[in-house]
């Protein structure tokens, strides 16, 4: 491929662009609220063991075919097929991949777009902005619509600068910034009364949970969305990837970090959904469970900083601020892998492209937004929760059988020339061949009754 493609300056910057791509609202606010209603510590061990067997290896196969290609994902996977057929199967994982990356965005914008709203609403409110705090409360379409459109022009102007100025530049501003507000609401939340009770809830086991299997699978849909893999946005970021860094070591400080902040988040949220039941604020839906959808963070903690006059106002606008960043450099992860693919096979530059496919992301969310009852869940299910597994088998796949032995060694040898002799490349290459693609089957197909 061209030198002159992006490169990531430093191990640091592909280190916050990448987590920054799988510290989302995925680890902020589903994990948590998934561990509240499924036995607390069961779960988080559930998950923990899940990433690093399964989601780790699909995502190092994703670092790997990126790096060894420095391609996009339809380039690369078309370069690493022999035969014709190969390289057409290639091909057509690559666009399945990336497609959903853009629906994932689509949807995933509108949801940031809430965030904003009550990001814009504390900062009325602190400033007096009466008539900007009632419209951005408002539940009108034109708003919807409007954060929406903001929170994709944020995207998009970022990816527009390209791999050094954009994503890596501004990921190693916001990710710092995300993990300081996390530790000061944290610190915050935790001295409030009702906040131990929450503790309790997230940390103790109920282990009798761990015998169900759809305890299992929701964990695994969880770190396979957390880690954002299968469309293609790990294995760009891979393909910017200097080749003296270590990939298995890369992998697993990005997989470590992600764990580490969505476990982190549970001391958060679930603290601070008791402390609001302690304010006399219903935490519990009319089925008895933990609310967790959109009631949890719109409804209970809003209500809650409510009840808090002048620090609740800072608060949320810390927590609401919190939830924007980590939606944004997700959300400039999924953008560049249709971008990537743009600029490299048409003749269409950077600029060009993340505009046109911002629009075109954009409309698809118009279309979510104006059929929300119909469309919102469906496309959640169909990306992530059936495509994301498949996709993520045909990597592994790739990787597995069609990449050669050698070339996979040679590319894991670059930035870390041992590797011969180490655990890693005893078991991992076995592993993505046989292990991972069946273990991920079947937790897939378990799914589907
Ligand atoms: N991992 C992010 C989160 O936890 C979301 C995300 C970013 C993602 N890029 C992705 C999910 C690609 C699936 C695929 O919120």
């Amino acid at each position: 491929m061209s030198d002159n493609r992006g490169q990531f300056s430093s191990k640091i910057g592909f280190l916050m662009a990448a987590t920054g791509s799988a510290v989302g609202l995925g680890n902020i606010w589903g994990f948590p609220t998934q561990a509240a209603s499924n036995g607390g510590g069961a779960f988080l061990l559930a998950y923990l063991v899940l990433a690093f067997l399964l989601a780790y290896p699909a995502l190092m196969s994703e670092l790997v075919i990126g790096r060894h290609a420095r391609a996009n994902i339809v380039t690369a996977l078309d370069e690493l097929g022999q035969t014709r057929s190969t390289k057409r199967l290639g091909r057509a994982v690559g666009y399945y991949g990336v497609l959903v990356a853009g629906l994932i965005l689509s949807f995933y914008a509108i949801v940031a777009g809430w965030m904003l709203s009550e990001f814009g609403q504390s900062v009325s409110q602190l400033i007096g902005w009466h008539t900007a705090e009632t419209w951005l409360s408002s539940d009108s379409l034109l708003r919807h619509l409007l954060m929406c459109a903001l929170f994709i022009v944020l995207t998009v102007a970022i990816i527009a600068r390209g791999v050094e100025a954009g994503i890596e530049s501004w990921s190693t501003r916001l990710m710092p910034l995300l993990i300081v507000i996390l530790a000061g609401l944290i610190v915050y939340v935790l001295t409030q009364p009702g906040a131990i009770e929450g503790l309790k809830n997230y940390l103790i086991p109920d282990f009798t949970q761990l015998t169900r299997p759809s305890l299992l699978l929701s964990a695994l849909g969880q770190a396979f969305f957390s880690l954002s893999l299968g469309v293609g946005t790990m294995l760009i970021y891979g393909s910017y990837l200097r080749k003296d860094d270590s990939l298995p070591r890369m992998g697993a400080g990005v997989t470590l970090l992600d764990t580490g902040i969505a476990f982190t988040a549970g001391l958060l949220i679930l603290p601070a959904m008791y402390v609001a039941q302690a304010q006399g604020i219903a935490i519990y839906g009319d089925n008895g469970e933990l609310l967790a959808g959109p009631g949890l963070i719109f409804q209970v903690l809003p209500s809650l900083f409510a009840t808090m006059g002048n620090v609740g106002v800072w608060l949320s606008i810390a927590f609401f601020a919190l939830m924007s960043i980590a939606a944004l450099t997700s959300s400039i992860s999924m953008l560049e892998a249709p971008v990537s693919v743009v600029t490299e096979r048409t003749a269409l530059k950077r600029v060009g492209a993340a505009w046109l496919m911002g629009g075109i992301i954009f409309t698809v969310s118009t279309i979510i937004v104006l059929n929300m009852e119909r469309l919102f869940d469906r496309v959640v299910s169909l990306t992530t929760e059936y495509s994301q597994p498949l996709l993520g088998i045909a990597l592994c796949l790739f990787v597995g059988w069609i990449m050669k032995r050698n070339q996979l060694l040679n590319e894991l040898r670059a930035g870390h020339r041992d590797i011969e002799h180490s655990l890693f490349w005893k078991i991992w290459p076995f592993y993505v061949r046989f292990i991972c693609p069946v273990l991920i089957l079947l937790a897939f197909t378990q799914s589907l009754r």
